[in-house]
């Protein structure tokens, strides 16, 4: 087929293997972790701006209703107090939909409780607080009882047309196994540990902001189209950003309103939400609730899958958690039913958080997956196997690449995993039962595109530059990586400048796409220079061997440069080869948790993660993502869930003492198998995305697990002690 002779064409998408340096896929340390661990690297809200004012957000009382007045004679007399900045921009363009356009909501309308309708600007922190608890608004607030709020009770629409193939009601009445079940899951929330913060600066023409964001290309364009002001006439930076998880991915109110008070008041303003204000107004993950169809032959092959969702947002808001996103590939079955729906309701923004779609998506298919495997009467591993498709089951593309069988195998051998028949309540140490349980782990894989530039210096050092973000998950590494290997040079002589819009666009952090693209345009800028030189050595580019600042024999770089810089922007565009195959990134997941039989509370004693995604860039920084990821899995299973006042719908839990992250006396340990794959189809360096994986799927190897371990089947995640008893 085409996508075979493409793969043939001559192609420098393995490269990297030719280079032999030994520096990429190094588990090395991250270049800036000094400085993080240090209390050195400034973060957004750290900056030391000179005359600065400091801003506090008022958020809306109300559910749904408008502004009617804000009195902000009321607080001006407070002292320090400098302005109240009630400007519709604030309610009308800021939110954290996602790419270039922030959404139109309306202007001076309150659509959830805890949404930002101003800012209350003064000399000092505390006292620009205590005016922005003061400050008196009125509100036109509708009537509670015409306001939806559950999104159980509101009637939902189509997402869109869905995947419908075959009979699935047929495939279920004539099988020989089936399951129909439906699960829930609560709200997420990113609880990313940096709050959202902003520091404006307007000079009168330009605007240079500081702010903590995961997508610079695409949030200097919402700014510029919030703010109306030239994309040319704003900077923005964030070189260090403490963790984002999707929550920073548009642009928020606190960059909004610093701008917007800066340009009234032509002085700096900072903004940093509280802890509270962002569980409030930063985007959720919606909840959701799932049908899961499962319909299978005597040897345990899938005939039908269907695959429904309801989520929910606020009215007008394009993002629908896409939580079939890998059923659509997972498992074969010739009949097929995915359908995603959506109640609008009114809560905070329902946006991307880590792993959108699958994070929820995958351990309520992976728990009925467990259920049928228990039914029919098959090993869980084994039932797995024996469905995995030999192409995209809907749309017909060949897999770029495909590991999940391994991963099962390598994951269920390394665990110990028994194969033999289950059956639930077996162990028990003291007044705890224990048991395992597995899951498949998938994750589609998304790549953008980036630009970057690199630059040689003539002193034998490289210099790369890019707007792209490092969100925590060691970017700074891999690019010092990428280029070190290309260039010949120990990553010691390779410098990362990133998070600053002045430098060539690259693909944002988001998505697990960060390292593969912007990898890919670095990649690509460093082919360029290779050409170069090879150039003036007069030899073939293939021939050049860069080792250790040399270009083979005893000619220095440093010579062969003779004083002059050499620089080459690589601009690397998804397309020619990607678009003709699905790519993801598979694995599996193995737990032993154990259950307390008085109190219902549930430990994970064990967890196992083996993940195929592709060439990895730096085995530590990899491997920390899977252990991330993994720790959100066992967050999601049995603590993590947002609450709503069922009354007046606002947060109930707004804080990390009230919402319940795993701490360290929750994570096991945790084992990590990376198993070995090149993906030449899914990016130039062969890669995939890592980040999100870990948390695909994971939360249904635990339910498993607890079903083993004490025989409580739950459908309701989180899987906390009032449910498992
Ligand atoms: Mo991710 S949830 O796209 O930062």
């Amino acid at each position: 087929m085409t996508a075979h002779l493409k793969q043939d064409k001559p192609d420098t998408r393995n490269l990297l293997d030719k280079m032999r340096q030994g520096v990429i896929g190094k588990p090395l340390s991250r270049p800036d972790g000094p400085a993080k661990v240090s209390g050195t690297a400034p973060y957004t809200a750290d900056h030391a701006v000179e005359n600065c004012l400091e801003g506090v957000l008022v958020t809306a009382t109300i559910v749904r209703g408008e502004v009617a007045d804000i009195d902000a004679q009321s607080v001006l007399t407070m002292p320090g107090v400098v302005a109240v900045i009630d400007d519709e921009r604030l309610t009308a363009r800021a939110a954290q939909g996602g790419a270039d356009e922030a959404p139109e909501q309306p202007a001076r309308k309150v659509g959830y409780f805890g949404q930002p309708i101003a800012l209350v600007v003064a000399e000092s922190f505390e006292e620009a607080r205590d005016a922005a608890k003061q400050l008196k608004v009125d509100y036109r607030a509708d009537d509670l009882s015409d306001i939806p709020l559950d999104p159980v009770q509101t009637d939902p629409e189509p997402q869109d047309d869905g995947t419908r193939q075959g009979d699935l009601a047929h495939a279920m009445t004539s099988a020989a196994h089936s399951v129909d079940l439906t699960y829930r899951t609560e709200g997420h929330a990113s609880a990313a540990m940096e709050p959202h913060a902003a520091i404006a600066e307007w000079d009168g023409k330009r605007l240079t902001v500081h702010a903590s964001l995961q997508m610079l290309n695409h949030n200097i364009i919402e700014l510029a189209d919030a703010l109306d002001v030239k994309e040319e006439d704003i900077r923005l930076i964030s070189r260090y950003v403490g963790g984002g998880f999707g929550s920073k991915l548009g642009i928020s109110e606190e960059t909004v309103a610093a701008c917007v008070a800066a340009m009234e008041l032509g002085r700096p303003v900072r903004v940093v939400m509280s802890r509270q204000q962002v569980f409030q107004c930063i985007m959720r993950r919606s909840e959701t609730k799932q049908r899961l169809r499962l319909a299978a032959d005597g040897d345990g092959k899938l005939i039908g899958f269907g695959h429904e969702a309801r989520v929910s947002n606020l009215p007008g808001e394009d993002f629908a958690e896409p939580v079939l996103q890998s059923s659509e590939f997972l498992y074969a079955a010739e009949n097929r039913l995915l359908q995603l729906e959506v109640a609008r309701i009114h809560r905070m923004t329902a946006g991307s958080v880590r792993a959108p779609g699958e994070a929820v998506g995958m351990p309520a298919l992976e728990a009925a997956m467990d259920v049928l495997a228990e039914k029919a009467g098959i090993d869980p591993v084994e039932l797995r196997l024996r469905n995995i498709p030999d192409k995209h089951p809907s749309e017909g593309l060949p897999f770029s690449s495909h590991k999940l069988a391994e991963c099962l195998k390598q994951g269920a051998e390394a665990f110990g995993w028994d194969s033999g028949p289950r059956k639930p309540r077996q162990r028990r140490e003291g007044e705890w039962w224990i048991g395992t349980g597995m899951a498949s782990a998938a994750r589609v894989h998304n790549i953008e595109e980036a630009k970057a530039r690199v630059t040689l210096k003539a002193d034998g050092t490289a210099l790369v530059e890019t707007d792209m973000t490092d969100i925590g998950t060691g970017t700074y590494s891999i690019l010092g990586q990428i280029a070190g290997e290309m260039l010949g040079l120990p990553v010691e002589k390779v410098l990362v400048e990133l998070g600053d819009t002045r430098l060539p666009r690259g693909s944002g952090s988001g998505g697990s796409w960060g390292a593969a693209s912007v990898g890919s345009a670095v990649f690509v800028a460093c082919n360029r220079l290779r050409e170069r030189l090879a150039g003036k050595v007069g030899i073939a580019a293939d021939d050049l061997v860069l080792k250790d600042g040399t270009a083979g024999n005893d000619l220095r770089l440093t010579d062969l440069l003779d004083g002059e810089d050499l620089c080459e922007e690589g601009h690397y565009e998804p397309g020619e080869i990607e678009d003709d195959y699905t790519a993801a990134g598979f694995g599996a997941f193995f737990a032993q948790v154990r259950v307390n039989r008085f109190t219902g509370e549930t430990r994970v004693d064990r967890m196992l993660g083996a993940f195929g995604f592709g060439r990895v860039l730096n085995e530590k920084t990899a491997r920390s993502q899977c252990l991330g990821g993994i720790t959100w899995s066992i967050g999601a299973a049995l603590t993590e869930s947002l609450l709503f006042d069922p009354v007046d719908g606002h947060l109930v839990n707004c804080d990390l003492a009230e919402y319940h992250v795993p701490v360290h006396r929750d994570i096991p340990d945790v084992e990590v198998i990376m198993v070995e794959e090149r993906d030449p189809a899914a990016s130039p360096i062969q890669a995939k995305g890592i980040g999100e994986l870990g948390m695909c799927g994971g939360a249904g190897a635990i339910a498993n697990a607890i079903y083993d371990a004490c025989g409580a089947r739950l459908f309701e995640f989180p899987m906390t002690p009032d449910r498992v008893l």
